[in-house]
């Protein structure tokens, strides 16, 4: 069963092939160069850059592997969340694939994609926990199969990703800060008191990271010079170590604020023996030792996606596409695009 994945949910567009589920062959072109200029992503020349890719990057990965349209089984498509303009491009394209091919659509949830696709290199366990730590969202799930999830908690305002741009903003980094970011706190001293654990004197398992942010500008107001260096810092062998030792704090406050509340939900579900954290922060050397520990510690697995598969990527889309269609669920061509802050619909129907 060969399924064509699509993603256009934000500013990476990308296609890629998975096989009986296997990875065959992917493309992406990133376009964090053009969006970096901003300080953040221009939702119109997003989709600009979608449309101008997206033709092309199909053409080199059915090239590349000697495929036309005939030999795909179905295409899988990123429908949301994401913005919509973006969504839109992924979402045209794919369904003229379809239309043309006479193949099935599978519309893809990109947040559950970016934790199913640890299925990619090891076995999916179930029942199991998802961490999605990314630069829109901060989200705790159960999920009971492939196809069946449930959000235990999200963020109640600036998501894990967002909260390390803006601190990096704050610190004068260049966008998007959170790589740059752990790569100073690897050079510094954590003082575990220094920043607060956000949102844990409750019993909920949801996050709130914003005040995390006015703490950050606030000691740098304190202690580094406005602007802090004159052009934005984008190499960590530029960094004074005093910056370095505040984002250690930084890193360590985040994260322990994430286990926290990983570790209260795996306390609620003792039935999971395996968590899955994925999403761009997922990328970040902390967390994936901190999250490694704690599921030994527990007699646990640890499911994360290699750094590649961490950010936005097609693997996910069409791995997790496959997964659905296996599980025999597809949706035809009246699929419909979900901009961010709508819940995805379950419409898909059994494939005929
Ligand atoms: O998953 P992703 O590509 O974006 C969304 O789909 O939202 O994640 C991007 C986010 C950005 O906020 C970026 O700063 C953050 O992931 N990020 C990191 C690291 N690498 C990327 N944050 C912390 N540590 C990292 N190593
Ligand atoms: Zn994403």
């Amino acid at each position: 069963m060969l399924v064509l994945g699509i993603e256009s949910s934000c500013d990476e567009t990308g296609l890629a092939l998975v096989e009986d589920g296997h990875l065959r062959d992917a493309v992406l072109a990133s376009q964090a160069d053009v969006h970096a200029l901003f300080g953040g992503v221009v939702p119109e020349l997003a989709s600009r850059e979608h449309l101008r890719f997206m033709g092309p990057l199909y053409d080199t990965l059915m090239q590349r592997q000697g495929l036309r349209l005939a030999d795909l089984d179905a295409v899988a498509i990123a429908r949301g969340p994401g913005l919509l303009g973006c969504l839109l491009v992924g979402m045209a394209f794919a369904k003229g694939l379809c239309l043309a091919g006479n193949l099935p659509l599978i519309g893809v949830n990109h947040l559950l994609a970016h934790l199913l696709v640890t299925g990619l290199d090891s076995e999916l366990v179930f029942p199991s926990l998802g961490l999605l730590v990314s630069g829109g969202h901060t989200n705790i799930y159960y999920f009971s199969s492939p196809v069946e999830a449930r959000q235990l908690g999200r963020t109640l305002d600036d998501a894990a990703g967002e909260a390390f741009d803006k601190c990096g903003k704050v610190l004068g980094l260049s966008y998007p800060g959170g790589k740059l970011l752990d790569a100073l706190a690897r050079r510094g001293r954590a003082d575990a008191h220094l920043f607060p654990r956000p949102y844990l004197d409750n019993s909920n398992l949801d996050f709130s990271f914003s005040g995390l942010k006015t703490a950050v500008a606030l000691y740098s107001g304190e202690h580094f010079a406005k602007p802090a260096w004159p052009v934005p810092l984008a190499n960590a062998d530029d960094a004074p170590q005093e910056l370095c030792d505040c984002c250690a704090s930084f890193n360590l406050a985040v994260v322990e604020t994430l286990e926290a509340k990983v570790r209260r939900a795996l306390d609620r579900y003792p039935d999971v023996r395996c968590l899955m954290v994925a999403g761009g922060v997922a990328a970040n050397s902390l967390l994936r030792e901190r999250m490694t520990d704690l599921m030994h510690k527990r007699g646990g697995v640890i499911h994360m996606p290699p750094m590649a598969r961490c950010t936005d990527n097609a693997s996910m889309i069409a791995y997790t596409g496959y997964l659905q269609y296996k599980a025999g669920y597809v949706h035809d061509l009246s699929l419909e695009a979900v901009p961010r802050g709508r819940a995805i619909p379950e419409d898909w129907h059994a494939v005929s």
